[in-house]
């Protein structure tokens, strides 16, 4: 599913940042991996890249056969759009639209039937257990609820590949928990495969491996016994 070779990034600046220093990796389909390590070590950097946010400044990023360093923007996000979804640990969640508009927003730019968008929006809705709140702004909910809208907007375009970038950091233990529970489940039921960057040492234990980052580079790649596998 996902393949890395001799990846580096550096952002120019005043002073240019190598934020990778040379990545080699390879996630399989259907795996749920975490990605952890210090503050700057470069796992927000690493997401955008699999995400086909942004670009290496070289190597491969191979993601579901394509390369995504040889495609230009146009590519990437067609790629963006029936690839692969993002949840971010603030939501990023529009406020004046309600749960449901929300959720139906990549499907609405996706030039998807409005019959069709509203009966995906209710699977996912009950598939994340919001399906009594569909008309809620944003506002009227919990930080856990607000991150499961997120999810089901995560879900409602069938991608195979779910990038979290600390999706539990905004929350409490318990209702961390339930996010990393809806994730495992998802990845048993649906087969998505899932990289979750965290600090958190119980959110990683979630995952079947944990790949460490340090610098930019790889420090460690482990299989974690209990993981989704
Ligand atoms: N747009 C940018 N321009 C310049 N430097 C950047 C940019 N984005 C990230 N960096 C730098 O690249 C390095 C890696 O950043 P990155 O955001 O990937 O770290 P991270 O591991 O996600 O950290 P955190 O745990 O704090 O989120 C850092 O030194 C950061 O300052
Ligand atoms: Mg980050």
């Amino acid at each position: 599913m996902l393949k890395l070779h001799d990846v580096i990034k550096t952002y120019d600046g005043k002073s240019a940042v190598t934020a990778l220093a040379g990545i080699n990796l390879n996630i399989g389909t259907g795996e749920m991996v975490a990605i952890m390590g210090p503050s700057g070590s470069g796992k927000s950097t690493l997401l955008n890249l699999l995400g086909g946010l942004d670009v290496p400044s070289s190597g491969e990023v191979v993601v579901a056969g394509k390369d995504l360093a040889k495609e230009n923007e146009k590519g990437r996000s067609l790629f963006r759009r029936s690839k692969v979804s993002y949840i971010f640990q603030a939501y990023h969640l529009m406020p004046t639209l309600k749960v449901s508009q929300n959720v139906a927003l990549p499907l609405h730019l996706a030039g998807i039937p409005t019959g069709e968008i509203s009966r995906k929006v209710n699977r996912v809705l009950k598939e994340v257990g919001l399906e009594g709140r569909s008309h809620h702004l944003p506002d009227e909910l919990s930080g856990g609820e607000r991150q499961r809208v997120a999810i089901a907007r995560a879900l409602v375009t069938d991608a195979p590949l779910l990038l979290a970038d600390e999706p539990t950091g905004n929350l409490d233990t318990a209702r961390g928990e339930e996010i990393l529970n809806l994730l495992r489940t998802i990845h048993r039921e649906r087969g998505t495969t899932i990289v979750i960057v965290t600090h958190d040492h119980k959110a990683a234990s979630a995952c079947a491996r944990l790949i460490k980052l340090r610098d930019g580079r790889v420090e460690g790649d482990s299989t974690l016994p209990g993981g989704a596998a």
